[in-house]
């Protein structure tokens, strides 16, 4: 077996990172039972999984730091489709939150017949190419990316863990889900940090004063996460993720893209999202040029 055929496996044409999933953890994610009142955000690797695994448990608890001080993000808020799921499960408490990579179409069919409500934070893919350009510099069990050019390549053809950015995005938009599901930008979120938390805390009817909320947004600015040892992935050996490399916290701003991108590598990028774009009802809340 090559080194990538070790590193990924395919399931509906997804490539899973080994490390981190296998069949029987989405086997456990396909029975998983929600429940009403669970709560899962849903995002395309490196558009803010981990910001909301610290926003989360705050606003469901009404500020209380208790969990994000004392849990690993990926216990607190784990991931639906990764192997830790089945060890933390019995641990959580209701309302549970989860985070989710998956598309739509994957997602088990508890949670189409649940009330469990989802916030789809969506981030400019520009961006989120060049966090994970970074990501697998820093992250021993995904494949090396190259050259940026080449790693273009595998996010645009979706060569790369959980497909393509657009069909992550449209799986989403196109929903049986009503005013089950909010969507929110990774760029108001930095914009507007309080007004994106009355947002999430409004939809999840947490009803959460001004104090309260302006307590979280100092507890999950970029700063106080890359102080909490529970969110910054320094308990992640560094043979699985080495932040000499690049941390997993890196530059958390919106436009990053503009200092890697070349012309040509814009042109090309943009014309091949607008492509994927093509015929879509709905329209990406940012520019693509
Ligand atoms: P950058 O690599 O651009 O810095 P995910 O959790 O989905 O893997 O996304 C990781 C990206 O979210 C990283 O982007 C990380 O820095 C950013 N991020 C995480 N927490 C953040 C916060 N509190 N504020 C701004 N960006 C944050």
């Amino acid at each position: 077996m090559s080194a990538i055929e070790e590193m990924y496996f395919l399931d509906h044409g997804y490539m899973f990172p080994t490390e981190t999933h296998c069949a029987a953890s989405l086997k456990f994610a396909q029975e998983f039972a929600f429940q009403d009142d669970d709560v899962v955000a849903v995002t395309y690797p490196k558009s803010g999984t981990v910001w909301m695994q610290e926003i989360l448990p705050l606003v469901l608890n009404g500020g209380d730091l208790t969990p994000i001080q004392t849990i690993p993000n990926w216990d607190r808020v784990p991931w639906l489709e990764e192997k830790r799921l089945a060890v933390v499960v019995d641990q959580l408490t209701s309302p549970r939150a989860l985070v989710t990579h998956l598309p739509y179409h994957l997602m088990p069919p508890s949670f189409l017949k649940s009330k469990a409500k989802v916030i789809n934070v969506l981030r400019n893919p520009k961006d989120v190419m060049v966090s994970s350009y970074y990501f697998h510099q820093m992250a021993a069990f995904l494949e090396d990316p190259g050259t940026f050019d080449e790693f273009m390549e595998k996010f645009l053809t979706g060569k790369v863990m959980f497909g393509k950015w657009t069909d992550h995005v449209k799986s989403w938009r196109h929903t049986a889900l009503g005013d089950r599901i909010m969507y929110i930008t990774y760029e108001d979120m930095v914009q507007d940090l309080p007004a994106a938390l009355r947002r999430i805390s409004d939809f999840l009817g947490c009803n959460l004063n001004d104090e309260t909320i302006q307590k979280i947004a100092e507890h999950c600015s970029l700063k106080s996460m890359k102080a909490n040892n529970m969110s910054n992935f320094s308990l992640v050996p560094k043979q699985y993720m080495d932040a000499t490399k690049s941390p997993f916290l890196r530059k958390g701003v919106p436009g990053d893209w503009k200092n890697h991108f070349t012309s040509e590598q814009l042109a090309r990028f943009t014309s091949v999202i607008r492509k994927e774009m093509e015929g879509e009802s709905f329209s990406l809340p940012w520019s693509l040029d």
